[in-house]
């Protein structure tokens, strides 16, 4: 595969094959440091919103391999407005080895990848958040083990592109998926038919509800995510009133498997979606979800590099 767009473009063994070389290259970080796959290798990164995890997780995963990153902010190449998509791609493409790109509209990056001609990786788009699934799946395998087939995974809170990567990951990975999500803010329905696919295949099983109480029955996993995403900024106070119910907090987590797991892929608006008592509690993994951005993405990296 060329690019890394979205987990469904990958097969479960696939997948599979990333995370076991995510935590070899974690292992190895911490022992004696990466090896320096990335020599002479340069990370083009186009962010038309605003990042954390994302810009500097890339960046540190390129100089920990002996690579190095370019930063583009927003105002600097105007992607489709100040020049069109396509020479932007065809530019760029004779100056880095390789591209990551954050984007508001899904279609972007996939153009942006038909006119490159070196890899792209999508750094979150409106439709899905691939790089962020990744490192959430390598951080339930470091919780659960290897053999995690069958476990539950339930989503509670905005149908978004978080959910996507989320649902398409946990059905490649034989999980059971389960979002409980106020009408109006159900997942994309295609990237819902998308998983059903893909769970036809692993015997993952998929389930959707209202009732977050209902959701969280044996979950292993409870994950949650903003209310609001980026770019739907004017719906917030709508939004507001409708998602109170999906908050996760103690009680909610109190009716989960004893041993459940707290995920948020962050930022996170605390005592929103997210109780601080909860963030902050014994069952949170999300600062260890938060750095297993660098060793997810790093092995994606190494992958379309060829260097790996
Ligand atoms: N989770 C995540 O992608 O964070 P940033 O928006 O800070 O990159
Ligand atoms: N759903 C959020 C994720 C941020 C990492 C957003 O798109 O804003």
């Amino acid at each position: 595969m060329k690019d890394f767009l979205a987990i469904s473009d990958y097969s479960s063994e696939e997948i599979q094959d990333l995370l076991d070389l995510a935590v070899k290259l974690k292992k190895e970080y911490f022992k004696k440091g990466n090896k320096k796959i990335f020599k002479g290798k340069v990370l083009g990164m186009i962010f038309q919103k605003p990042s954390l995890r994302t810009r500097v997780s890339f960046d540190m995963a390129m100089r920990h391999c002996g690579g190095d990153a370019l930063y583009l902010s927003p105002n600097e190449i105007g992607l489709g407005k100040r020049e069109s998509i396509a020479d932007v791609a065809r530019v760029l493409s004779g100056y880095v080895q390789i591209l990551m790109a954050r984007v508001f509209d899904h279609e972007h990056v996939l153009q942006l990848a038909q006119w490159s001609e070196i890899p792209v990786i999508n750094g979150l788009s409106d439709y899905n958040h691939p790089c962020q699934a990744m490192a959430d799946a390598l951080t339930v395998i470091e919780k659960f083990g290897k053999k995690s087939k069958g476990l539950n995974v339930s989503y509670v809170g905005d149908g978004n592109n978080v959910t996507t990567s989320l649902m398409h990951v946990s059905a490649q990975l034989g999980w059971n998926f389960t979002a409980a999500t106020p009408e109006g803010y159900d997942p994309n329905p295609k990237a819902v038919q998308i998983a059903e696919e893909i769970a036809a295949k692993t015997g993952s099983r998929l389930t959707f509800l209202r009732d977050p109480h209902e959701a969280v029955k044996g979950a292993h996993v409870i994950y949650t995510d903003t209310w609001t995403s980026m770019g739907q900024e004017e719906e917030a106070a709508k939004r507001e009133q409708v998602f109170p119910p999906y908050q996760v907090n103690a009680k909610l987590v109190s009716e989960a498997d004893k041993d459940v797991i707290v995920m948020h892929c962050l930022p996170a608006h605390r005592n929103h979606e997210l109780t601080d008592e909860v963030a902050d509690g014994p069952h949170s993994v999300i600062f260890q979800q938060a750095h297993n951005r660098l060793h997810a993405q790093k092995a994606i990296l190494a992958r379309l590099l060829g260097a790996a």
